[in-house]
């Protein structure tokens, strides 16, 4: 069992992420939205697939299809036409079956629960976390793959994000470090992707200007063998 960040870290942690996004998060079309439909098309189109590319897809998408009742009347060609060119198709056919799912009883909206997401087709962890976090501003955390890189080098550089017993520690971490209120958690959920996209990537560590740079177990582990104090 990996040790859990100390609540004063957490909250060092958190407060230097948000107040770094706030300055530097990008203004991004599924961020200025709380539309639980919206926020879910936004999330499936960007698994797998950069920011810049999903922008256009996803306002044509949602001039085409305006509501999950509108998908879930559409019929499954056309939607995969509107998804045309982003790969991936089984994400389209996901989310049209999600909308017939929910529209089935009569109803219109999704869930806010995250257990209760992740029961529909095409919704798998993260993006139960993230509709309830982005959408319904619940406390909930979330890890994809640029969130666990992130945690994993800051928090616990020993885990190894894609072993699955090592992931479901970084789960574990993102509760530990997440804040108490829900609203402050979307921040935070946010600034944590866009640490990971920006500062924090997969190919470069951008250290110097990441914003929680002197809570970093990696850096400071390199640091350490540099032999440099500061
Ligand atoms: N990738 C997945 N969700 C995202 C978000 N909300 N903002 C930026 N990139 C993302």
């Amino acid at each position: 069992m990996v040790r859990l960040p100390e609540p004063d870290v957490a909250r060092d942690f958190s407060r230097r992420l948000r107040r770094w996004f706030r300055q530097h998060g990008r203004d991004l079309p599924w961020r200025r939205t709380r539309d639980p439909y919206h926020v879910l098309v936004s999330e499936l189109m960007l698994q797998q697939t950069q920011v810049s590319r999903v922008i256009d897809y996803y306002h044509r998408f949602l001039a085409r299809f305006p509501s999950l009742t509108r998908l879930a009347e559409s019929p499954e060609g056309h939607v995969l036409e509107a998804w045309s060119g982003l790969g991936y198709y089984a994400r389209a056919r996901n989310l049209h079956a999600l909308a017939r799912t929910v529209t089935r009883d009569g109803g219109s909206a999704l869930p806010a629960d995250p257990v209760a997401l992740r029961a529909l087709p095409g919704v798998g962890a993260y993006t139960a976390g993230a509709v309830a976090s982005f959408a319904f501003e619940s406390r909930a955390e979330l890890v994809d793959t640029n969130v666990a890189r992130v945690l994993a080098r800051v928090f616990a550089p020993r885990l190894a994000p894609k072993r699955p017993r090592d992931l479901s520690q970084l789960w574990r971490i993102a509760e530990a470090v997440l804040p108490p209120r829900g609203s402050t958690a979307w921040t935070h959920n946010q600034a944590l992707m866009e640490l990971g996209a920006l500062v924090c990537t997969a190919r470069i560590r951008h250290c110097t200007r990441c914003p929680v740079r002197r809570l970093c177990r990696t850096r400071i582990a390199e640091l350490a063998s540099m032999d440099v104090t500061r």
